[in-house]
């Protein structure tokens, strides 16, 4: 037993079962015990993001960037806001590249990279610390209150919020919560414990069938809704895995879509290493587009992330890939790295982009073109 499954395992013998939501917030940001709180060692031995694969993740994202400050019309200020920053490495990728190739959208740029997770928060602020002492970039725990011009992207943040896992049972929607038997977790149907999850599915019409396992990703719904009330204007970037509502709740997704994640290997079993094992569902674009939208929040267009790379790379044929002075060895590894992420076996079709927009309508993002 791990020492938050003995934690979760005593509030559940005193409590009574808990959500699958809470079960995986406490897995996953438990302060102590929780996954995330975790040193960032513990999760390269798990599982790698595309900022790990190639700096010209940073690099074309810098370029999209600096088209949506010029569709803002050159604001003097233009917010930049990472959440899910993890230990900096994407956020580094971009300044620099913003430095040493955009010039007058550096000027504008002030960068806020926000992660939950303070051991994290730490080590972001240690790597970005050149950019804050100038003043260009600041490290935060929390979404600042209001955007007036700017955007607001994520990398693989939406996968890792709590979900509430629910079944349809005898006609009707039950939650399945987590209760103890023995030294084990087990599931059990229980009634649904908020009638927000009813109106998750009812918003999105979708039914599921008798004995279909889904998630509710009620989390991710606050979220962007939270998001579009601070944003004045400009765009939100979600990447992430993910699907459409029809196809996230169709057949193939009968038993729902969590994993965990251990040692580079993904398990159905949610219930191995409370703490020690990543878990993730996949990511609801419909219900990132609804609840978006009842902010004010545009789509723009949901496109791989083969199709992003590639349209906003092939205006100067990648020549980003390489630095100054690199030797031929170095190039050809830089272009195998692009492979791994534009790949559709690989990274490029798995991922999606998520684009949307407020208050400046018509924006036409070089990303999200047609190749
Ligand atoms: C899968 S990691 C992705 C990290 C990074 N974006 C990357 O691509 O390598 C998920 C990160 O989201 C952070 N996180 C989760 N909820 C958050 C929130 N509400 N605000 C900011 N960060 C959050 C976690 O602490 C964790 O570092």
């Amino acid at each position: 037993m791990t020492p938050l499954a003995a934690l979760l395992a005593a509030r559940i013998r005193r409590f009574g079962p808990i959500t699958f939501a809470e079960y995986m917030r406490e897995c996953l940001y438990h302060p102590l015990h929780g996954y995330y709180a975790q040193p960032e060692a513990r999760r390269y031995a798990d599982y790698f993001t595309s900022v790990d694969v190639s700096p010209i993740f940073g690099r074309l994202l810098a370029r999209q960037f600096a088209e949506m400050w010029q569709l803002l019309a050159h604001p003097r200020e233009f917010l930049l806001v990472e959440a899910a920053a993890g230990t900096g490495r994407l956020a580094d990728h971009v300044l620099e590249f913003a430095q040493s190739r955009l010039p007058e959208f550096f000027g504008a740029l002030q960068y806020v990279a926000v992660e939950r997770s303070p051991a994290r928060c730490e080590q972001l602020a240690a790597r970005l610390a050149p950019y804050c002492q100038v003043g260009k970039c600041r490290a935060s725990q929390e979404i600042p209150a209001r955007i007036s011009a700017g955007c607001l992207f994520s990398n693989e943040l939406i996968d890792a919020f709590p979900v509430h896992r629910v079944i349809q049972q005898g006609g009707a929607l039950k939650e399945l919560c987590i209760t103890n038997q023995g030294d084990s977790f087990v599931e059990i149907a229980l009634p649904l414990s908020t009638c927000a999850i009813t109106d998750y599915f009812a918003a999105q019409q979708i039914i599921l069938r008798e004995g279909q396992i889904a998630e509710a990703g009620l989390e991710a719904c606050d979220w962007i809704t939270e998001i579009g009330r601070r944003l004045d204007r400009g765009f939100v970037l979600t990447i992430d895995y993910g699907h459409e509502a029809a196809e996230l709740f169709d057949d193939r997704h009968r038993a729902g879509t969590l994993m965990s994640y251990r040692d580079h290997q993904a398990s159905g079993d949610l219930f191995a290493a409370p703490g020690e094992q990543d878990l993730t569902a996949h990511v609801n674009f419909t219900a990132l587009r609804q609840w978006g939208a009842r902010q004010g929040l545009e789509t723009l267009g949901l496109v791989s992330q083969t199709a992003f790379l590639l349209a906003l790379g092939k205006g100067n044929d990648f020549a980003d890939l390489y630095k100054d002075g690199m030797d031929e060895t170095s190039r050809a590894r830089a272009r195998l790295q692009l492979k791994t992420l534009i790949y559709p076996e690989g990274m490029g079709e798995r991922f999606r982009l998520l684009a949307q927009q407020k208050g400046v309508p018509n924006a036409r993002l070089t990303g999200l073109q047609p190749l």
